[in-house]
């Protein structure tokens, strides 16, 4: 339609993407051939081809049901290059549906854990960073995801690993987040880690308020100073806490067709859209783990356009928001308002 034509063409910065949630079954097979990973079709008929994988991937009972997918799908990165080939992917994905400055996740101990050095999975992401901003002029970024289910010292190595590195200092990586399951994980478990970012100087988000309650995100801003939520969707069982987010202007990156996917929500229609233009609180509409959810960013701001029918005025201050929100330069805003 016409409006979707509009939605293409607004000029998108995307705060909510894994980057191997953006694996598609095509490459996925094509790397585990290339490196002689084998598949565990044996146990999942799923992975005896790229069309059953698929149609596995139509429906997820939850976040535990898609994320053993998701990890199993990574252990057929290998080498720098592999990295590459998935970032500039996306990269390139991306532009094509005018983003223009994204930040990305990539969940390095999941890599290390089997072997794969921390240097290898950068050098490759770095490698693709390079080549799409040369090639469609986007900006993107790097947040360093550590995940819930490994213990806190297993997190504390990784980071200080990176940190001790001078992968922060030297602007490799920008931030650090959490990821992986969360109702068992509740951020008070990662104080030591927060307050070790923070004492670096280092930007702080996390998963919160997905499948976990609004507590959860209270618990992030409280206990881990946390500067940027990623999805918050169930904020809006907390009144004060949605008064608290818009004062201190948090952003909640939320990931519409994510949270339909995973069964957050039953429909498009119970996602929050209304409240969050409402309320006044800044958030950005973004695509997490497109490869698996059935779209990228743009598939999500359509589907919004189909169920909440939204202005013009509104998108426009919906895509305003999300440069503000964004953690690039000051000059890097101006060329994207
Ligand atoms: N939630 C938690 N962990 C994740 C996600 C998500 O949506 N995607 C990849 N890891
Ligand atoms: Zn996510």
């Amino acid at each position: 339609s016409q409006f979707h034509e509009f939605l293409a063409a607004l000029p998108k910065c995307e705060h909510h993407l894994h980057i191997e949630g953006t694996f598609e079954p095509e490459l996925l097979f094509e790397l585990a051939a290339k490196n002689n990973i084998t598949l565990p079709a044996d146990k999942d008929a799923a992975f005896a081809s790229i069309e059953a994988l698929k149609a596995r991937y139509l429906t997820f009972a939850n976040l535990d049901d898609f994320l053993g997918y998701y990890y199993i799908a990574m252990s057929a990165l290998i080498d720098a290059a592999d990295f590459e080939a998935l970032a500039y992917a996306y990269f390139s994905k991306a532009a094509s549906q005018n983003v223009r400055h994204a930040e990305v996740f990539f969940d390095a101990q999941v890599h290390t854990e089997r072997g794969v050095a921390f240097e290898t999975v950068v050098t490759g992401l770095k490698a693709a960073q390079r080549r799409a901003e040369k090639d469609f002029g986007i900006t993107t970024e790097l947040i360093m995801c550590l995940v819930k289910h490994l213990p806190l010292p297993d997190a504390m190595k990784t980071f200080a690993h990176a940190r001790d590195g001078g992968f922060f200092a030297d602007g490799t990586l920008l931030a650090v987040g959490m990821d992986s399951s969360e109702a068992p994980f509740p951020p008070k478990m990662w104080t030591e880690l927060y307050d070790a970012a923070k004492a670096a100087g280092i930007k702080r988000t996390i998963h919160a308020g997905e499948e976990g309650p609004a507590d959860y995100v209270v618990q992030a801003l409280d206990l881990l100073d946390a500067q940027r939520i990623d999805h918050g969707l169930r904020s809006f069982e907390d009144d004060a806490l949605i008064k608290r987010l818009v004062e201190q202007k948090t952003l909640l990156t939320t990931c519409p067709l994510s949270n339909l996917k995973l069964q957050c929500i039953k429909s498009i229609s119970e996602f929050p859209l209304r409240k969050l233009l409402d309320s006044g609180v800044r958030f950005s509409i973004n695509s997490d783990d497109p490869a698996y959810f059935g779209g990228y960013i743009l598939e999500n701001y359509c589907v919004l356009q189909d169920t909440f029918g939204l202005t013009v005025k509104e998108w426009e201050s919906i895509v305003t928001g999300a440069v503000l929100g964004s953690w690039c330069s000051e000059e890097r805003k101006k060329q994207l308002l």
